[in-house]
C-alpha cells in the first residue's frame, strides 16, 4: 500500500481543481491509500510564530504530509504563479518545529498537476511550484504533466468530468506517478 496526499491549490467551493482532484482520486492505482490534506486553517507565515508558538493548524499539516509515500498537487495559476495561500502552505511545511527536525518536504516524491478555464492550464504556476519543491530538495515527477486549460468545457451541468480522454491522461499520471515514487524510494 502507499499513502498518497492530494493537495488543491484552490480554497473556493466549486473550484475547477477540486473537481479535477476529486475526478483524479476515482481513478488511483489499487494499492493506494487516499486523502486529501487542506492548508486551509494554516495562517500566514510569520518567523515569530515557529518553535514553540507554532500553530497546531501548521503542525497538522506537516505532520499530514509527513506520512505520506507521495503528494499531489492540483493547482490553479494567480496572476502567472502559485496560489499565495498554497505557497504559504508550502513556506510552513519547509520550516521545522524542532531544531533537528527535517522537512516533510526533503526527498519526498510530488506530482503537479493544475488547471485553468485560460488557455494556458496553471503552466507558469505549475513551474513556479517546481522551482519552490526543487529548492526543498523535494523529487518532482517530470512527466507526463497535466496541464489543462479550458477546463470549465470538460465538466458537466452536474459538476463532474466524465471525459473519457481526461480520465485517461489522469490514469496515465497516476499510474507514472505509482513507477516514479517506486524509482525514487526502491
Ligand atoms: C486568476 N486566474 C488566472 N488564470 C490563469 O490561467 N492565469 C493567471 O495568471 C490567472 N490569474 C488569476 C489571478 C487571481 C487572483 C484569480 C482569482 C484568478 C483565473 C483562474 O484560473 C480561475 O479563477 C480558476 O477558476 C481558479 O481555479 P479554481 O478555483 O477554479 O480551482
Amino acid at each position: 500500500m502507499k499513502n498518497i496526499i492530494f493537495v488543491c491549490g484552490s480554497l473556493r467551493k466549486g473550484s475547477y481543481n477540486r473537481i479535477y482532484m476529486e475526478t483524479m482520486m476515482q481513478h488511483v492505482p489499487e494499492d493506494w491509500n487516499i486523502k486529501e490534506v487542506s492548508f486551509k486553517d494554516v495562517p500566514v507565515y510569520n518567523f515569530d510564530l515557529e518553535g514553540d508558538n507554532e500553530p497546531q493548524a501548521v503542525t497538522t499539516f506537516r505532520d499530514a504530509l509527513s506520512e505520506a509515500d507521495g503528494i499531489i498537487i492540483v493547482t490553479p495559476e494567480y496572476n502567472t504563479g502559485v496560489p499565495g495561500p498554497l505557497k504559504n502552505a508550502i513556506d510552513w511545511a519547509s520550516r521545522v518545529k524542532n531544531k533537528g527536525d527535517r522537512s516533510p518536504l526533503v526527498n519526498r516524491p510530488f506530482a503537479v498537476a493544475g488547471c485553468s478555464p485560460g488557455a494556458t492550464g496553471s503552466a507558469l504556476s505549475q513551474a513556479q511550484l517546481r522551482q519552490t519543491l526543487t529548492a526543498m530538495n523535494a523529487h518532482i515527477m517530470p512527466g507526463p504533466k497535466l496541464i489543462i486549460g479550458k477546463v470549465h468545457e470538460l465538466i458537466t451541468p452536474e459538476g463532474k468530468i466524465e471525459d473519457q480522454r481526461s480520465i485517461s491522461y489522469m490514469e496515465r499520471f497516476l499510474n507514472a506517478f505509482d513507477e516514479y515514487i517506486e524509482k525514487v524510494n526502491p
